[in-house]
């Protein structure tokens, strides 16, 4: 193995999760430190903004300590900062630059940008020689994007959501469903003991071709379907629960093959908390034949601090630096 030459320090706290670790420019991850708030959210059925952000504040300088001393690194050693300049919740965006800037200044290092998308885009290849061009399938609680992976730093957006994420998706419904949070994997056990074809819930598909998504009307026709349900019928809410994953699933199966048939790519990552759902990762395996589908570890799929500081060796390499007044950009985009 080529030796190590850079060691970056990662931070992401664009969301929930808070999130430090260390990565050499051999991809070697030193140290990957994931904080979920999940519980502090639980009771409010979705993420608190200010919840988060505060959050972040309480656990940020023990994670980072953490980081060094499970990659058993000094500050000296390490070669830059890297951390997430959006998009995302502004008050965990600021927490987490104003903390990388703080090191930066104090110990002397770069300050590296990263665009938390990109990082999601190429988490992949953290662990896999996947090669250039892919389909990106990024579906999260915040993301719902279609995106071709060109090469490092060339992306084109496909399509995006009009209006609810994916996982926003599975988390409204399981809250209309009486079930907790996050929505998806609590649908998906519910699910497991009933008929997915029980009711059929609109999928909207668009106009034909079209690449982008909407979920809002098929989670309104679940309130709606729920507003009248009474478990008395043949219809159990295992039923229910299977049916909408079933809707939610399609849509993103369709929109996925469209992608593959307007682009001719037939590499396909997954990425993101809905990648963890085995109906959605059986269903592509069965219906996008001739295609290779590759889903990233989960600890690298959904948010974590790993991906922020591959991609901050990436930009090291070009000499891609901020200076300490950079702002942050809680809705930056990765592609038009
Ligand atoms: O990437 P992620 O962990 O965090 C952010 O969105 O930042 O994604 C969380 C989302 C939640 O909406 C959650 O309900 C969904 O991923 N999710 C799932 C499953 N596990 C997590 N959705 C469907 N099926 C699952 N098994
Ligand atoms: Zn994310």
């Amino acid at each position: 193995m080529k030796e190590q030459k850079s060691l970056i320090m990662g931070i992401e706290s664009s969301c929930d999760e808070t999130a430090v670790a260390i990565v050499s420019d051999n991809k070697k991850i030193l140290s990957n430190i994931v904080l979920t708030q999940l519980e502090e959210h639980k009771p409010y059925g979705g993420v608190v903004p200010e919840i988060a952000a505060r959050s972040h504040i309480n656990h940020l300088n023990r994670l980072v300590r953490q980081a060094l001393e499970e990659a058993s690194v000094k500050w000296s050693d390490l070669s830059a900062i890297a951390v997430t300049s959006g998009p995302g919740l502004i008050g965990g965006v600021m927490v987490g630059l104003m903390t990388a800037k703080a090191i930066a200044y104090a110990r002397r290092v770069p300050l590296i940008s990263v665009n938390h998308l990109e990082g999601h885009a190429l988490s992949i290849r953290l662990t896999e020689a996947v090669e250039f061009p892919y389909l990106l399938l990024l579906v999260s609680g915040g993301h719902c994007q279609l995106l071709i992976v060109y090469g490092v730093g060339n992306y084109e957006r496909l399509g995006t959501t009009i209006d609810d994420a994916a996982g926003e998706a599975f988390d409204k419904g399981a809250r209309i469903l009486g079930l907790g949070y996050p929505g998806g994997p609590e649908i998906e056990k519910l699910g497991k003991e009933g008929d997915p074809r029980k009711i059929a819930f609109p999928k909207a598909l668009m106009e034909k071709g079209s690449l982008e998504f909407s979920f809002s009307g098929l989670k309104t026709s679940l309130l709606y379907y729920m507003d009248s349900f009474s478990e008395k019928t043949d219809v159990s809410k295992p039923d229910v629960a299977a049916s909408y994953q079933f809707a939610i699933v399609e849509i993103l199966v369709e929109k996925m093959k469209r992608a593959i048939d307007k682009t001719g790519v037939k590499t396909c990552v997954i990425a993101g908390g809905v990648a963890a759902n085995l109906s959605l990762r059986s269903t592509l395996e069965k219906r996008l034949k001739g295609v290779k589908i590759l889903l990233p570890d989960l600890k690298y799929c959904t948010d974590n601090a790993a991906m922020i500081a591959y991609l901050g060796e990436l930009k090291s390499q070009n000499n891609k630096y901020e200076k300490l007044d950079f702002p942050i950009y809680p809705n930056l985009k990765l592609a038009k």
